[in-house]
């Protein structure tokens, strides 16, 4: 490992910081399960935090113009994605957005159609919401984790249908919507009038020479009928920060949305509004170190993977590793790693119990450390 990585190499104690991923499971358990990473944050944010809390007054704030034109910039640089100021909305976090956009844009009843497995929340907002969850099986196409577009077009023509959840690139599964298929879902949204939510919140986790493609930036109908979900703190880790952005080109969408949100969802934190700033405007050296450092990751924990009879699709975004466990016939997947000493997330909350997600944002150390004791327990039941 070259210099620039020895930032991600160092092993932070968080045992004190009321972490919710160190605090779910005992001490002497590695955990891997929430999507929060075990690095410190890039300096320029530590200093724009630090020079914002000596401020010392930490009233109402309104968002900064600096802050604007960061996601201006970031998006046209990064997308080639041109967001005007008046079409984004701030939000102190993307749940409450997803959650809050079903029960705008469908009524009870309505189908709202999610690929999956997926993140929780895009199924749980219309389940919570008494929605019908139409749900797509993502499956293994040339070895990238891709819905079934049969199923896709069938529930699309489903008169039910008012809506699409989208999660791009996907968590878990790691996959990169190309513009061809992102085309394809478009055009079936666009014939059957749908309202499409597309939460891009990995989409500075790309780890292959892929492109990310906002579904908003595909064409001027995909723009009028889509509500992007985006935010600096996956990829910066600032998810206790509270700041995330929706662009919302389409005015009456984004009229309702704002009127519904007014009074419920709170104004996003300061704090997260000044780490987005430093984090767009200065973290870009940082960004592609991380980047390079979770790819290394990935390819680490592949190599191992390979040497069990586990399966992991090639992950091309995120630090979430999506792996078969089922030729391991375990009763119990989770309680099965967590009695190795690793706590990963449980694949029954995704979609398919025979899974489990493996957070690999953190030091390889640290997951070289939870790859041993995975292969120990394999190897005492006879599986290596
Ligand atoms: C796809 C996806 N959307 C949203 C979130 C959470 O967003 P927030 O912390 O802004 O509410 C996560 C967190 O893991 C996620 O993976």
């Amino acid at each position: 490992m070259d210099g620039v990585f020895s930032v991600f190499e160092r092993v932070i104690d968080r045992s004190f910081m009321n972490s919710d991923k160190w605090s779910k499971y005992p001490e002497e358990v590695i955990p891997m399960w929430v999507a929060d990473m075990d690095f410190d944050s890039p300096d320029c944010i530590k200093k724009a935090l630090n020079q914002r809390v000596d401020e010392g007054v930490y009233g109402y704030t309104q968002t900064p113009n600096t802050l604007v034109k960061a996601i201006q910039s970031h998006l046209s640089s990064r997308y080639d994605w041109g967001v005007s100021a008046a079409h984004l909305v701030h939000l102190p976090g993307l749940v409450c957005a997803l959650h809050l956009s079903v029960r705008i844009f469908s009524n009870e009843g309505d189908g709202v159609i999610v690929p999956g497995p997926v993140y929780y929340h895009l199924t749980k907002a219309p389940l919570t919401a008494k929605r019908q969850l139409i749900s797509i099986d993502m499956q293994i196409q040339s070895g990238r984790w891709v819905p079934d577009m049969a199923q896709f077009e069938a529930a699309c023509a489903n008169p039910k249908s008012k809506m699409i959840l989208l999660c791009n690139p996907h968590n878990p599964g790691g996959s990169v919507y190309t513009k061809a298929e992102l085309l394809r879902i478009h055009a079936l949204a666009q014939q059957y009038d749908l309202v499409v939510v597309s939460d891009e919140i990995h989409c500075d986790l790309i780890l292959d020479e892929v492109p990310h493609v906002p579904f908003a930036s595909l064409n001027q109908d995909a723009a009028n009928r889509t509500i992007t979900l985006m935010a600096p703190s996956k990829t910066f880790n600032t998810a206790g920060l509270g700041y995330a952005f929706a662009v919302i080109e389409n005015p009456l969408l984004r009229q309702r949305f704002n009127q519904e949100k007014a009074g419920l969802i709170p104004s996003p934190n300061m704090l997260g509004m000044t780490a987005a700033i430093a984090a767009y405007e200065n973290g870009q050296a940082w960004h592609q170190s991380l980047i390079r450092y979770l790819k290394n990751n990935r390819d680490f924990l592949a190599s191992r993977i390979a040497k069990t009879p586990m399966k992991m699709a090639h992950l091309e975004a995120t630090y979430l590793a999506w792996i078969d466990v089922s030729a391991l016939s375990l009763e119990d997947p989770h309680a099965f790693f967590l009695a190795a000493g690793v706590g990963v997330s449980d694949g029954k909350d995704f979609g398919n119990p025979n899974y489990i997600r493996l957070n690999f944002g953190c030091p390889q150390s640290t997951l070289d450390q939870a790859m041993t004791r995975i292969e120990k327990a394999l190897r005492q039941r006879g599986f290596i």
